[in-house]
């Protein structure tokens, strides 16, 4: 079974193919999009190799297909990088009419999608994404960026796929834990953008240890509806976009100082539960919302917050805060952190700029992160901590 969807990407209608099982159907896919290309780079994460090399080996009866191996953690989402996939590119042949083919979680995506933006001041992207992440958000962007010493994505460019495709089989060797934090960004869509599909999103993350097919396609559609129309009005993310940047202020602090011990998926979860206190405790989200948040967090799974978040150096967690990426979109005074908040849910908080991002006292901000990493779980409507081990520990789903 193979399906299509077109993403507004940049001012076009990206192709976006999916589906079940149809991993050489996706290759020939490729294969009759590669045009005048006679090679493609393919630029894949290591651990994914048993879903790559048959996908590699049907694209090689059409194109010369050159790839490079990538071992995807943050430390290693840099600039050099980027410059040794280029270098490598160049001495295998690679030219201007040359495809790059980013295989992987969000962090390969990045990768070569700024490797694409950059060689040949622009080559051809196709995307095929293997984590919950890539698969129903990352890709869904033209954002391509990499780390610095400094922080998290903080030098790159706007650069849109041509192609994405995904066979949602690939996602099933996504470690337990990761598939299931992975879904925060789901979480996020549900609670800062699509409050009705609450009930779709608790259905599918409760089968999902059964079921396959199913969770995994409402999932998608969870991901891509709640994109859809913001990328049509504001298609670099700059402004009413922002939005899908709850939780990421603290999330994108929490993920960089862990050195990639603690995943995307879940620095965002944590990150929005810091988000909806902070909102709390200024007197913007109502308890009921608030309560709401822990209940739909709590179906991600996590881990006990309190070994997760209590261990992080508050005060290197602070400068990570003080040069989180978007304190350029909105003035911010010296010990004010740029976050996304709610009022309800679905319905963010607008600041003076008529987008969603306010400026919020770093203080305020340490305060709801220790409420988070030591409250009472069943005050809030959730039961991590209790049950956790089990539920964590347990491999593979699918
Ligand atoms: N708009 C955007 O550009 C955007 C949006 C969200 C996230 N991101 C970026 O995406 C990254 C996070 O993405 P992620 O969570 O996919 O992380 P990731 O790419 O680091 O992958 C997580 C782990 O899963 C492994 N992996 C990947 N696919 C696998 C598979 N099918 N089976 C087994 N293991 C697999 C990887 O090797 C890695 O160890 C971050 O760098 C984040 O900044 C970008």
């Amino acid at each position: 079974m193979m399906l299509e969807r077109h993403i507004p990407l940049d001012g076009h209608e990206t192709p976006y193919l999916y589906g079940v099982d149809c991993g050489i159907a996706l290759a020939e896919a490729l294969a009759a999009r590669t045009g005048s290309a006679d090679s493609v780079l393919l630029v894949a994460d290591r651990k994914v190799a048993a879903h790559t090399a048959p996908l590699a080996r049907q694209l090689s009866h059409h194109v010369k297909v050159e790839t490079f191996g990538i071992d995807a953690s943050e430390t290693n989402k840099t600039m050099s990088l980027v410059q040794g996939i280029a270098e490598s590119a160049i001495s295998r042949g690679v030219n201007r009419s040359s495809l790059v083919i980013g295989m992987g979680g969000g962090m390969v995506g990045n990768v070569a999608g700024l490797t694409a933006a950059l060689l040949f001041r622009g080559t051809g992207l196709i995307h095929l994404p293997t984590t919950p992440v890539a698969a129903f958000d990352s890709v869904v962007s033209v954002k391509q960026a990499v780390n610095l010493r400094g922080g998290k994505n903080l030098c790159g460019t706007y650069y849109a796929p041509s192609l994405i495709a995904c066979d949602l089989r690939w996602l099933s060797t996504v470690p337990h834990e990761e598939l299931f934090t992975g879904l925060s960004e789901m979480a996020k869509n549900v609670l800062a953008v699509l409050p009705g599909e609450e009930e779709t999103l608790r259905g599918a993350l409760s089968a999902l240890p059964g079921e396959r097919i199913g969770p995994l396609l409402q999932l998608f559609d969870i991901g891509v509806t709640a994109k859809e129309p913001f990328l049509r009005q504001d298609p670099r993310e700059r402004r009413e976009a922002l939005i899908f940047e709850y939780g990421h202020t603290v999330g994108h602090a929490l993920e960089f100082i862990s050195g990639g011990s603690m995943k995307h998926g879940e620095a965002v979860a944590w990150g929005m539960l810091v988000a909806a206190e902070v909102s709390h405790s200024l007197g913007i989200l109502g308890g009921e919302d608030l309560r709401s948040h822990y209940r739909i967090v709590d179906w991600l799974r996590l881990p006990d917050p309190r070994t997760r978040l209590g261990r992080f150096d508050r005060a290197e967690l602070r400068a990570k805060l003080a040069t989180d990426n978007k304190r350029g979109y909105i003035p911010c005074g010296r010990d004010e952190v740029a976050m996304v908040l709610l009022e309800s849910l679905g319905g963010p908080l607008t600041g003076e700029s008529g987008y969603p991002l306010v400026p919020v006292p770093q203080e305020t901000v340490m305060a709801a992160l220790e409420t988070v990493t030591g409250h009472s779980w069943t005050e809030r409507g959730g039961t991590i901590g209790e049950k956790e081990d089990a539920r964590w520990k347990t491999s593979n789903l699918l």
